[in-house]
Formats: structure tokens, sequence, C-alpha cells
């Protein structure tokens, strides 16, 4: 949720920084501006739209500086205008700053600010901060600490003063703020793909910190003032990773990516002893074996993604397992104890809703194990364990790689706990991992005969409705579908409960209307799979176009699928990590058919970090 860039070095700034914004432009892209420092000279240059208008600008303008911030917006306070989008400046243009987040005590910082004489250039929440600063005057460090100080809410902030050539002021609040070590130059951004392309040294801030880059330079200090320091790390993947590598749009490339980046997540997993290995873990066996209630919190794609693997996990633990929406959990005031494990899962780290919700559950003394796609975000920090994915960059705002990964981790936690608390020996985890370890392939051979899906996405493309229905797992995974169609397609789809249907939403169909059917294995659990052929009859029955999606070798489903998608054999239990596949390319297909942009849907932002 807005993307945001710093650089100070001997190089020109411009290119960089706005090279910079385009690989963050995932966060955001309702506007875009930069503010460059020469010589005591600032320039600020800023365009509603996307990052190509400012580019439009910036073609026709000779802005030279060696030091400089970029910002791109998903709008929260102030509409997406021209005169919103950021920088924002001091009244006497010497002061640029750019924020992410939210800055709640705004209105009464502005009322303060009017009072005195200052007149406001936008209708944003972050334009206080430029006028604070310039009214605290001296230098910008000391400036933007006595500001922070001033400051309530979410917030990343970046501050240049045409006072100040050679230096960037970031400061930092439940907000994202990376930094990157450079030689001769450093980089400041709200995540590392900014800067990946010239150094792989990060240092991470913790919370209500303020850094001071210069060329040569990296000065931490907290909001109390005292000094402090970052955590330094290395990041283990290089700038084609964060490219399209010959797709059209990111979200095909993370989609074809699944097979690899699945295996990635299993790699090394299962100890020779047989044990799960966390990555990094503040919870000993006997936490583990205390755990008697586990909630897990997400919000969207990651939400599904707990759906799907409550199933497993009970079934593998015998520990009841809830899911909740982050966003509502805190205010149904759960029941949780130290007893109570909560797992957080979220691709970014940084969702707010998900961050809000975890640490409730800390007050309320629970552990907290993050399932987590991004090193260091706020998510696995404040946890008390965390298993990261090992997803790569995923840069398409529809998420789909972070899925699957965030189901495959999710399971190494069941097995994890159903062995240390004793309910599985080290051979049956074993075997589960080896199933777990034969899905790469299998999701390589779905993405092989993708073609008749792509072809019936286009067929489809004029619907204006699509339903997806499912039971037992195959029901989040008939909301993960509705949810990619509705994000990209900006079509009506639902995903309902195949039972549910007779209650209500049967009533929705009518001649032709696209049904997505997700049938469960026939083997093993056949009493699920009859029931939803069943549910696919009744739909059939009253005029609906029946999609299905089912394991090779289900004969008996065949004759009442209007289109078939067969995918491989695959256990009940694990069956999502295939059958999710052909909805992601159903989904990428139906919007690039209808021309909408399929990494960047209206409205939405990658990296939620507002509530
Ligand atoms: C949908 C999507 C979102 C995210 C949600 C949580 O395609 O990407 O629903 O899944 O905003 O984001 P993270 O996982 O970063 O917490």
């Amino acid at each position: 949720m807005c993307g945001i860039v710093g650089y100070a070095g001997g190089r020109q700034a411009l290119g960089i920084v706005v090279d910079g914004l385009r690989r963050l432009e995932y966060r955001g892209y309702d506007s875009a501006g930069v503010a460059i420092v020469d010589e005591g000279e600032l320039t600020a240059l800023k365009k509603a739209g996307k990052l190509a208008n400012l580019e439009k600008v910036l073609a026709d303008e000779a802005v030279k500086g060696v030091t400089g911030i970029g910002h791109t917006r998903w709008a929260t306070h102030g509409g997406p205008t021209d005169r919103n989008a950021h920088p924002h400046l001091s009244v006497d243009g010497r002061i640029a700053i750019i924020h992410n987040g939210i800055i709640e005590n705004f209105s009464a910082l502005r009322a303060e600010l009017t009072a005195g004489g200052i007149e406001f250039a936008s209708d944003t929440d972050s334009e206080v901060v430029a006028h604070l600063i310039a009214a605290q005057g001296g230098d910008l460090t000391q400036a933007m600490l006595a500001v922070c100080q001033r400051l309530e809410g979410a917030f990343t902030l970046l501050a240049v003063s045409a006072d100040q050539p050679g230096v960037v002021v970031g400061a930092r609040r439940n907000s994202p703020l990376v930094v990157g070590r450079g030689k001769g130059e450093n980089f400041l951004a709200s995540d590392v793909s900014a800067f990946i392309e010239h150094t792989r040294e990060a240092v991470e801030l913790g919370q209500d910190q303020i850094v001071t880059i210069t060329p040569d330079s990296i000065d931490v200090i907290g909001f109390d003032g005292k000094a402090a320091v970052g955590r330094d790390y290395h990041v283990d993947w290089d700038a084609s990773a964060a490219e399209k590598g010959g797709y059209d749009w990111f979200m095909l490339k993370e989609i074809a990516e699944q097979p690899g980046v699945l295996a990635d997540t299993l790699r090394g997993r299962l100890t020779e002893a047989g044990e799960i290995a966390l990555d990094e873990v503040r919870l000993t066996d006997q936490d583990l074996r205390d755990v008697d209630k586990i909630f897990i919190v997400a919000c969207g794609t990651a939400y599904h993604a707990g759906l799907v693997t409550k199933y497993a996990i009970e079934h593998w633990t015998r520990i009841p397992c809830e899911v909740e929406l982050a966003s509502e959990f805190r205010y149904r005031d759960p029941v949780l104890d130290r007893s109570t494990l909560v797992i957080a899962i979220s691709q970014s780290g940084e969702t707010m809703d998900t961050i809000m919700a975890l640490r409730h559950a800390k007050t309320q003394k629970a552990r907290v194990l993050a399932i987590c796609n991004t090193n260091g975000s706020t998510i696995p920090r404040e946890s008390d364990a965390v298993l990261y994915t090992r997803g790569g960059p995923e840069v398409a705002v529809a998420s789909t790689k972070a899925f699957l990964t965030q189901v495959a981790a999710c399971y190494l936690v069941g097995l994890h706990l159903a062995q240390v608390r004793g309910i599985k020996f080290t051979d049956e985890v074993a075997a589960i991992v080896a199933e777990l370890q034969a899905i790469p392939a299998k999701v390589e051979q779905v993405l092989s005969t993708m073609e008749p899906v792509r072809e019936l996405a286009r067929e489809l493309a004029g619907a204006p409705t699509v339903l997806f229905i499912g039971r037992h797992v195959g029901y989040p995974v008939a909301l993960e579908g509705a949810l990619k169609l509705k994000e990209l397609a900006y079509i009506h789809a639902e995903g309902f409960a195949a039972g549910e249907l007779k209650h209500g939403p049967i009533a929705l169909i009518d001649q032709g209307t696209p049904v997505v059917c997700v049938v469960p294995s026939p083997r093993g659990r056949s009493i699920l799979h009859d029931k939803v052929v069943s549910n696919i009859q009744e739909v059939r029955a009253r005029g609906a176009r029946t999609i299905v999606i089912a394991e090779e070798g289900d004969e008996a489903v065949a004759q009442f699928a209007d289109d078939l998608i067969y995918v491989p054999q695959t256990p009940t239990l694990l069956a999502p990590l295939v059958t999710t596949v052909p909805m992601q390319v159903l989904a990428a297909e139906m919007a690039h058919t209808l021309g909408h942009d399929v990494d960047q849907p209206r409205n939405l932002a990658k990296s939620v970090t507002v509530e």
C-alpha cells in the first residue's frame, strides 16, 4: 500500500528512483511523484494515474541531482488526483515528504497549522508532515524526530531538504521501510525489490525508528532519540526474480513458478530425525504440546489458505482449529490464553489487519506463529516463531504462488504439531511429506494442460456471473476461485459450499450460468464425491453450464460436465494444491480477454498496510 523509494549516492537519482518505483508499483498505482535535490535546489514532479503518466512528464524535464525520493500511491485520504499525489512540499518548497500509512490525528494537526496561516495544497493526511518539519527547522533528522513524536497512526515517511543535499531521512511506525546498503550509495524502500538490482545487502529497521542515509552512512535512532541499530541481512534472490522473465504479466510468471516455489517451501524442512524444521523458533516442543486450540488469522487469499489447511490440521493433530478473518478477530473478543496457538498467515508480512490480530493475541498471552513470505517483515518479527514460505517476490496484486506455498507451509506446521504431540509417528509424517513432495510435479502437469482452460476463459469472458462450488477442502478452493475472478475480471463471482446451494443460492442459476465445480477424489472419500456429483446434477438441471475440475480417472462425473478439467490424482487433504491452479489460469485469462490490467486490478494494491 504505497511504494516508497529514497536514494543518496553519487549517481543521478531520478532514474534510480523511477526504476525503484516501477518495481513497487504493485503497492499502489493511483498516482506517482518524485523529489530530487541538487545543490540547494529541490525539484518535485507528480502526476495522477500510473507511473507511466509521471514518466511522460519526466521525459520533458531535465532533473539533475544525486539525492531523491519517489512515491507510488494507493489513495486513503484525498482522491487520486495530481494535487493529492506525493511528494508534498513545505510552503517555501524546500522540504519534500512522502508517506505510506494513515496519520490518524491529522485533522487536529491540520487545524493547528491552518490557524498558524498555512494554506494546504492537498486533501491528504500526509501534507501536515511537510509543514511540521518545516516549522521545526534545523537538522532534518532532528526535525523528523520531533514531528514523529507528535504523530499518531501508522506511517513510513521519507523527507529531503534543499538545505541538506545528500541526505534522506526516513521514519517508520507500523508500516514497512528497509535500507539498502550500497557502496558509496544507500537506499530506502518499502521493500527490497526497489533496490535489488543495486545491492542485496539490506538493513531491517525496528518499529518507531528514524534512519538517516547519506552516500556513506546509515544512522538509526529511536523515536526516543537514542541511537539504535538495524539488523543487517543478505537478500537471497536477485533482480531477475522480480522481473517478468518473458511473460506478459507477472501473474502468469508467478503461476508458472508454482512447482519450483512449492519445492522450495518443502526443501530441507524434514530433518534427518524426521522433524519439521521451523525457521526461527521461539516456541519449545513443550509449548507446542500445551496447545489446546488453534486460531488461524489472515486476510483474503491467505485466509482461504487457512480455511484449506484447517481440515488437515484438525485431522492430523486432533486440536480444534478455527479460521478467522484478521479484520474481525479482535473485535469479537475471542477466547485466548497461553495454550492457544495463533497462526498468522501473510505473504507480505505487513497486512495491518493481520498485525493487529496478532498483537491482540499477544496481549492475551497466546503464542503466535507466522507463516510468511517476506523475510524480516513486521508479522514474523512480532511473532514467537516463523515458517517462511520461500515463495520469492510476488509482484502481481492477485496472489497465486503465495497461496500454494502458504497451504504447504501450514501442512508442515500441522505435521510438526502432530509429531511433537505424539499423534503421528516419524514414518507417518515422512509418508505425508513424501506425498507433499510429489505435488510440484503434479502442479507442473496441471500447468502443461491449461490451453483448454484459456479457451474456456475467452468463451466465458462475457458472462455476467460465475459461481464456484465445492465441499470439504473444495469449499475454500471455490471461495478462492471466486475471489480471483472478482478481483481480476471485475465480474460477479461467488463461492459456495455445494451443500448450501439448495438453501438459497441455487436461485441464482439461470440458463447458461457458468458454475465451476470442485470435485473431491472418488477414492477414499466416496461419500463426499457422490454428494458433489449430486450437487452438480442439481445445478445442471436448472440450466447451469458446469465446468468440472475432477481428478484423472473420475469417469462418474464426466457425464455431468459441460467442460471437464482433469487434474492428477492427489490425496483429498492435499488436493487444493492442484485444484486451485486451473482457477488462477481461468481468472488471469478472462481478465486479459476483457482488456484489464492483470497485474494491477482497479482499486486494489498489494500489501494492505491500513486497517
Ligand atoms: C488476493 C490477495 C489478497 C491478499 C490479502 C492478504 O489475490 O492477494 O486477498 O491475500 O490482502 O495479504 P497478505 O498475504 O500479504 O497478508
